[in-house]
């Protein structure tokens, strides 16, 4: 019985050692040390010893099974150790490394136009206002003196939803929303979206941008508007530019003009930006029709006021020299990445 109980020692021992892993480690614990288990098979012959080897034959049965344990004991906590560190190698950061470069995105460039626009403006004391995009018929044209037969609507290929519902064909509604909601003194612009039912091409495009302003109080004149324009026009494109207001017609506006300015290029020599005339139209303007101002419950014998309209592709072209409308909206990373 003796040499049975060595025999399991030294075979536990060894197929400890050649254990890899901690499910084959329980599975040497059943093995030998389970109910069911080799050394436990051996102590339940001990009752068929004589009462003096009883004791010898005990001891060194608990002398195996303790020696089994510790070895079980110490083999798990090695491989413990083992898969712990090999967890952590995994896990390593290398620092050095070098980190992912990800491509910086540009401004547009009429996004910086118009934030430069916005900048100049709220210096002025404008604050921003906004209006949607679907507009009523009265909003876009009727409060602003063009009836549903005026000529005026034949030159906005205006694109209409129904009958009374267009997508804005200019800025210009934004006025009358503003002057229904907010009293004298008003000094806003409204930056945004408008549409028209032009075919593309190098200066059309059926979706673009307006900058629509409006000042409205007591003793407004056409000296504020020239004054307010004129440091617009010199803060965008600097001190040198000159301004010139040619009379005009605009519907809600009287009297009406518009703006030009000195060719950048050739500062008025007369170029090919030009077309040989030396100056640049960039706008239109005039003093708000009595007539727009009393439909937005506005008094005309007490207030007075000024607005324009500023085409922002416009105006940008000029900034940049872009001669082609469609880069603005196609989005190649090659044009977009010289502003
Ligand atoms: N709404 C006009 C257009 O789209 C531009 C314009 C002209 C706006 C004169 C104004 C203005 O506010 O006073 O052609």
């Amino acid at each position: 019985m003796q040499e049975q109980l060595t025999a399991i020692r030294e075979a536990a021992t060894g197929a400890l050692n050649q254990a890899e892993t901690l499910a084959a480690l329980e599975e040497l614990r059943i093995q030998y040390l389970g109910k069911k288990g080799e050394l436990t098979a051996v102590m339940k012959g001990m009752g068929q010893l004589s009462p003096e080897e009883r004791p010898l034959v005990g001891q060194l049965a608990n002398q195996v099974r303790s020696e089994i344990e510790t070895a079980l004991d110490e083999k798990k906590n090695a491989l413990e150790a083992e898969a712990a560190n090999a967890k952590i190698l995994n896990e390593t950061i290398d620092v050095t490394m070098p980190g992912k470069r990800s491509g910086k995105g540009k401004k547009h460039p009429l996004t910086t136009v118009l934030d430069d626009l916005k900048d100049i403006f709220t210096g002025m004391g404008f604050t921003i206002a906004e209006g949607p995009e679907v507009e009523l018929d009265y909003y876009n044209f009727e409060a602003l003196n063009i009836p549903k037969d005026h000529p005026a609507r034949d030159t906005q290929d205006t694109f209409y939803i129904d009958e009374n519902v267009v997508l804005r064909s200019q800025t210009s509604p934004v006025q009358v929303r503003t002057m229904e909601q907010q009293k004298p003194p008003i000094r806003v612009i409204a930056p945004g979206r408008v549409y028209r039912s032009d075919a593309v091409d190098a200066t059309h495009s059926p979706v673009f941008h307006q900058v629509e302003g409006l000042v409205v109080d007591k003793g407004i004149t056409m000296a504020d508007l020239k004054g307010t324009l004129e440091v617009f026009v010199k803060k965008l494109y600097g001190e040198e530019t000159r301004l010139r207001f040619r009379p005009h017609h605009f519907p809600f506006t009287e009297p009406s003009a518009e703006v030009d300015i000195s060719c950048f290029n050739c500062g008025g020599e007369g170029c090919r930006i030009c077309k040989g005339e030396g100056w640049i139209e960039i706008l239109g303007c005039g003093m708000v029709h009595p007539r727009v101002l009393s439909g937005c419950g506005i008094d005309p014998e007490e207030y007075s006021g000024f607005a324009f309209g500023i085409g922002l592709e416009r105006i940008t072209m000029f900034r940049y020299g872009i001669d082609d409308l469609r880069l603005y909206f196609e989005n190649d990373i090659r044009f977009l990445e010289q502003f």
